[in-house]
């Protein structure tokens, strides 16, 4: 799955929600989460938020790290 990470926080674009083909990004306090669970790792989200702030599962910078659990936590997902 994709993964939000920090630019995203106080920015919250949007326009990774408006792309999405199945609909599994959502708002969540400051940043927007993925449902892991529900994506599908078609990486368009990626492409197009203006701050660069999503990464894929396995490709995340080590200083977000910590947001691959943030955003499975958020949905209670394992
Ligand atoms: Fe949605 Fe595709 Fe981004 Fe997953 S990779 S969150 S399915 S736009
Ligand atoms: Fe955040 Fe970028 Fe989406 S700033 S809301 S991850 S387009």
């Amino acid at each position: 799955a994709y993964v939000i990470t920090s630019p995203c926080i106080d920015v919250k674009d949007g326009a990774c929600v408006d792309v999405c083909p199945v609909d599994c990004i959502y708002e969540g306090g400051r940043m927007f989460y993925i449902q892991p669970d529900e994506c599908i790792d078609c990486g368009i989200c990626e492409s197009i938020c203006p701050v660069a702030a999503i990464y894929p599962d396995d490709d995340l910078p080590a200083e977000e790290a910590p947001f691959l659990a943030a955003n499975r936590a958020y949905f209670g997902a394992e």
